[in-house]
């Protein structure tokens, strides 16, 4: 039997990239990946603990250089390099003010909202089922969620927020391609001029913000002062701000929207565990966990290496990328056991990748948990037979996140 190979860019990989992963992790945890004509070469660590201690020492392993393996994205795509791409100690300062906008407290207060609208967003999925119209549960439903609610959070007025659902499309657009607008293809102009009006609608926001505070994160970020190169207080210059926007829309949108299609994708296999959750929505919270360990929302995302580092055994020299492939590690039987593999709602997980560890771990999980964890209490209560066929389906085709485009309902 042939081995499954390793190919972030070939579409019978992507469609299940779980038996290279498994490959990798037993043959070549510590994998070169040679250069061809689609991109450069790079390393790939497909072990949990491996992984985990690399993202922790951002030192060894730097995030300013892009988080994919294609070259110079932070160059072509043309916005402030954000949080996401800097190391400590810059970042840590950056993040240290954004991070207030997401506190728990912050974000639980929007959880009433969130309800009426996913309330909504079901008696939109149940009249076009009874209208006879086609019924999808990712594009009517699950991706809707993410982008009311950041809408919400920066403080765009109702009547804008129509304007708001195409940005967040074309950012993911940006996104799978790994931001390598020519390597991959297909994103092109069109993204770049959606993106671009993004950018032109937030600076105006923040304009109105410099002149009239308001208690939103805009004008939390507009409000809040670091310390400058002589200790002085200095305000973040609206470029900061852009990238905080940029960093937002892109990591938090898809990647929730994901989650919530996986959960009933993962279930529809798995009528005992969705038994479970139907007598007893408590357990969905912890059933989150468990769902995106199985389908990480991001797959891997790479850092760039600033000395040879040694890694299992093997030394990776200084500047090369390295993916971290999280969704590899999460389903690393050294760490998770012999049914690695599985769904069980009820797994005591006490680590995982699926946000990342380290200064970079993500600071929308409270977030992206509430929206999830409240979708998926009124679906399960409203329609706990839900049914969706995969086969019909379109998922991205992409090695940075893994999630549905369209994904249709046969039963509802
Ligand atoms: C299920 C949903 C989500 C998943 C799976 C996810 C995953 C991740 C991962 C893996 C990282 C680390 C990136 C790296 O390794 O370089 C990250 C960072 C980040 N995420 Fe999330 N995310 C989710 C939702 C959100 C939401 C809802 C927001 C905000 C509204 C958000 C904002 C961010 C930000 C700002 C960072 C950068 C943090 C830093 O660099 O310090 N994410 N996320």
């Amino acid at each position: 039997m042939t081995a499954p190979v390793y190919d972030p860019l070939d579409v019978a990989f992507l469609a299940d990239p779980y038996p290279a992963f498994a490959w990798l992790r037993e043959n070549e945890p510590v994998h070169h990946h040679p250069a061809d004509g689609r991109a450069p070469g790079f390393w790939a660590l497909s072990r949990f603990e491996h992984i985990w201690d690399a993202v922790r020492r951002p030192d060894l392993f730097s995030s300013a250089q892009g988080l994919t393996f294609f070259a110079d994205e932070i160059g072509q795509l043309g916005i402030p390099p954000t949080m996401v791409m800097l190391d400590p100690p810059v970042q840590t300062q950056l993040r240290s003010l954004i991070g207030r906008g997401f506190t728990p407290k912050r974000v639980t207060v929007l959880e009433d909202r969130i309800r009426r609208f996913v309330r909504d967003r079901i008696a939109e999925l149940e009249r076009r089922w009874s209208d006879g119209e086609p019924v999808d549960l990712h594009l009517h439903f699950s991706s809707t969620i993410p982008t009311y609610v950041l809408a919400e959070l920066f403080g765009i007025p109702l009547a804008d927020q129509h304007r708001f659902a195409p940005w967040v499309h074309a950012l993911t657009q940006l996104q799978n391609d790994g931001f390598a607008l020519d390597a991959a293809g297909s994103s092109g102009g069109a993204a770049l001029a959606a993106m671009a009006e993004m950018m032109e609608y937030f600076s105006g926001a923040i304009a109105a913000r410099r002149s009239q505070p308001t208690d939103d994160l805009l004008g939390a970020l507009v409000a809040a002062s670091v310390p400058g190169p002589d200790g002085e207080a200095q305000q973040l210059s609206d470029w900061d701000i852009l990238g905080f926007c940029f960093v937002v829309v892109a990591g938090g949108s898809d990647t929730t929207a994901s989650l919530i299609s996986h959960a009933v994708t993962l279930l529809g296999s798995a009528s005992d565990q969705r038994q479970l959750l139907v007598d007893d929505p408590t357990q969905i919270s912890g059933a989150l966990i468990e769902f995106l360990r199985l389908e990480s929302s991001v797959q891997g995302l790479a850092r760039t290496t600033t000395a040879d580092v040694t890694v299992g055994g093997t030394t990776i020299p200084a500047g090369e990328k390295v993916m971290m492939l999280y969704a590899a590690g999460n389903r690393d039987p050294r760490e998770f056991g012999p049914t690695a593999d599985l769904l069980d709602i009820r797994r005591e997980i006490t680590r995982h990748l699926s946000f990342s560890s380290g200064p970079h771990f993500c600071i929308g999980t409270h977030l992206a948990r509430l929206q999830a964890r409240v979708a998926l209490e009124e679906l399960l209560t409203r329609h706990p037979a839900i049914t969706v066929d995969e086969s019909a389906g379109t998922r991205h085709q992409s090695a940075f996140v893994r999630g549905w485009l369209s994904l249709p309902v046969t039963h509802l």
